[in-house]
């Protein structure tokens, strides 16, 4: 039997790319391997629900993904019950309303089975990351001594000064010990209009500058 991948794009901050990194993965996943997607919106703020609702006039037919909006309390419920329709869902987890452990967001964090954690790379941004990598490792920790798989990575995200962003990195992989992807996203308006139901990889330019992010993606969360 295929087992349900539960993915969730995290990080304690707000507006570093978790939502629009989702949207750009999942259609990516459903149009290009034929990975049967939803996105899992937990956020009362519902951007991946409105961002579809707003696209609905846009285009004809179905999105390449499901989006469903959830309750994080009502999230274990659904997976139950409808999971296994499903090859990959991603949860969309908002941001943590203060620095102490959101029960919210640990609870989610529990329910996937791998956390890729965008971080922008300032001072500020890799510190906070701090707090919320020891939350996803301690998940980790648990998970594995349960015999399941989690894995977790941090990634690069609206890389522009290269400086800054090789020292985010050295000191997420070397001080926080956050495993980090080879591969970043540039800060592109490329990546400002994810739609859900189109790909960015159908264009040259999307290839270019997302593809190699997607293959490193697949690659370290082992999806086929
Ligand atoms: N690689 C990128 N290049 C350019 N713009 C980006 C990139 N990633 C994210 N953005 C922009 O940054 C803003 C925040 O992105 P997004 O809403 O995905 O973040 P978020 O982490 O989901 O925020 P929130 O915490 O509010 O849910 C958006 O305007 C988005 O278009
Ligand atoms: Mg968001």
């Amino acid at each position: 039997m295929a087992t349900t991948r539960v993915i969730s794009i995290a990080n304690q901050k707000g507006g570093v790319g978790k939502s629009t990194v989702t949207m750009l993965l999942a259609t990516a996943l459903a149009k290009q391997k034929k990975k049967k997607v939803l996105i899992l919106d937990t956020d009362s703020q519902a951007s991946v629900s409105s961002w579809l609702d707003s696209e609905r006039n846009l285009y004809d037919g179905e999105p390449l993904v499901e989006v469903e909006s959830y309750q994080p309390r009502k999230v274990m419920d659904f997976l139950k019950r409808f999971g296994n329709d499903y090859d990959v869902i991603f949860i969309d987890i908002p941001r943590m309303t203060d620095n102490s452990k959101d029960s919210a967001t640990v609870m989610l964090l529990y329910m996937c089975d791998s956390v890729l954690i965008p971080v922008i790379g300032s001072q500020l941004d890799v510190l906070s990351t701090n707090n919320f990598a020891s939350l996803v490792k301690e998940a980790a920790e648990e998970k594995k001594n349960l015999d399941f798989d989690y894995r977790y990575f941090g990634f690069i995200n609206r890389d522009n000064q290269r400086k800054d962003n090789e020292q985010a990195r050295k000191v997420l992989v070397n001080k926080v010990g956050l495993p980090m992807l080879d591969a970043s996203l540039k800060d592109l308006k490329l990546f400002t209009t994810p739609s859900l139901y189109e790909s960015i990889l159908d264009t040259a330019e999307g290839r270019r500058r997302f593809e190699p992010f997607f293959n490193e993606v697949l690659k370290k969360l082992k999806i086929k």
